[in-house]
């Protein structure tokens, strides 16, 4: 504890925080509600002074219990405010987050965000204004809400040559995916318990689709492997065509099916891809269930290491926002000011042609019933190289029909894509009902 907090630089730690939403609200009560415990831990007074939000009107109760603060429609009263140490900017989105970031940047404050479109996309021109004016940008709630991963990564396991992550960086797909496989939900009805259990995002399709997950290991992928991933650099496939007989056959084959954001330096080339995926079964990430986030990591020299927790949610994400809020604060001096992480990427690396990656897959095909189907099928894959290692077969409904399970050796993308463009010309092929990526983990 701190005997003497004032001889640690300044005592007082102005915030200027953006956005009295969700997650805002909830950065405002914590900081209230924490506000002594942290002195004793840090040895500093962390004061909200303004606070802007666009819609005061729908706050009116909140303004009024809080008379103390500062409250204005205004984002600049805070980022102008020469008093203000640290702006915390959780409005979302790009613009005007952006202008918001970097004017405080270029002012000099430091910047606390949650955004992870904005970090995906415009991560490097932050962090260019960042180093120019000698300050910090914190945004560890923009990855899997409460979990720390970021500060780790720039701290604790910085020493580390990261080779892979994997993780599970989407809570609502998670969710539904997990009622699929345990209450045997189709997955619209999955999708309509998520929505009304509040977990999906404003526009569902950013979950379903990967690009809320991809958005996280593009900023996640950067800090890994020192140099920036671009979110166009992910390749991003949902979970839509995901059936409960996929999950069902893959139960039977020891794996279950999770949406993954997979990152891995192949060579000193970097390959990013957001899909779902078979794991074993006996997997740690497989029992990640419900809306909870994982990240697994391997590095060099720590090994295998994995963290775990709520990955969205006002009071974990607030307590990520308040944990950055905390690493500056710390022994924060206004006439000494530091960079506290800054930037990592100081590499280029290249991104690995998504047809090029190598993966192994499962295969579900329905078919003709009769002799020597398998054989033309086996002399296609063949051709493609794509080597089979093991199948099931399945009776259909269907008279006549058969349904095949196939799981192959290791292929690139492309050789998989070629052999099914050309079994789709087979008489005997009745549908290619789906294809999903085995990961052995
Ligand atoms: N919609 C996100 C999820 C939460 O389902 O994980 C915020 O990132």
């Amino acid at each position: 504890m701190y005997k003497d907090a004032s001889s640690n630089g300044d005592l007082t730690v102005n915030i200027g925080l953006i956005g009295l939403g969700y997650i805002g609200s909830e950065v405002f009560k914590l900081i209230h509600e924490q506000h002594d415990y942290i002195m004793k831990k840090i040895g500093k007074d962390l004061k909200i002074t303004v606070v802007a939000e666009k819609d005061l009107g729908s706050r009116k109760e909140f303004v009024k219990k809080y008379k103390g603060t500062r409250f204005t429609d205004n984002p600049y009263e805070a980022i102008n405010d020469e008093s203000i140490d640290i702006i915390v900017e959780l409005i979302g989105g790009i613009d005007p987050a952006f202008e918001f970031i970097t004017g405080a940047l270029k002012k000099g404050k430091y910047v606390v965000t949650a955004n992870k479109d904005l970090m995906a996309r415009k991560g490097a021109k932050i962090f260019e204004e960042a180093e120019k004016n000698n300050t910090d940008i914190l945004f560890e709630a923009s990855v899997g809400g409460g979990i720390p991963i970021i500060g780790p990564l720039k701290s604790s396991l910085a020493s580390n040559n990261i080779s892979k992550i994997v993780g599970i960086l989407n809570g609502t797909t998670n969710f539904i995916l997990t009622k699929m496989k345990d209450n045997s939900l189709s997955f619209d009805e999955a999708l309509k318990m998520a929505k009304h259990l509040g977990y999906a995002e404003a526009n569902p399709a950013s979950d379903i689709e990967g690009n809320d997950a991809a958005n996280k290991l593009a900023i996640l992928a950067s800090i890994a492997f020192n140099s920036r991933v671009h979110i166009e650099d992910v390749y991003r496939e949902g979970i839509g065509n995901i059936s409960i007989s996929d999950i069902s056959y893959a139960d039977e084959l020891g794996y279950i099916i999770k949406l993954l954001a997979i990152g891995s330096d192949e060579g000193g080339k970097v390959n990013v891809r957001v899909h779902p995926a078979l794991i074993p079964k006996k997997h740690i990430l497989a029992s990640i269930k419900d809306t909870y986030n994982a990240v697994y990591f391997y590095g060099n020299y720590v090994g295998e290491i994995m963290s775990f927790g709520r990955g969205a949610g006002d009071k974990p994400t607030a307590s990520s926002v308040v944990g950055d809020i905390i690493a500056i604060a710390r022994n924060y001096d206004r006439n000494n000011k530091r960079i506290i992480y800054g930037c990592t990427c100081f590499t280029d690396k290249q991104i690995v042609p998504f047809m090029e990656t190598i993966n192994k897959f499962y295969i579900l095909i329905d078919v003709t019933d009769k002799t020597g189907v398998l054989a033309k099928i086996a002399q296609v894959f063949g051709k493609n190289n794509v080597s089979i290692q093991s199948m099931i077969q399945k009776q259909t409904d269907v008279k006549g029909t058969a349904r095949l399970v196939f799981i192959t050796h290791d292929t690139a993308n492309k050789n998989l894509y070629s052999s099914i463009e050309e079994l789709k010309k087979l008489d005997v092929i009745k549908e290619i009902i789906n294809t999903i990526r085995v990961e052995e983990l």
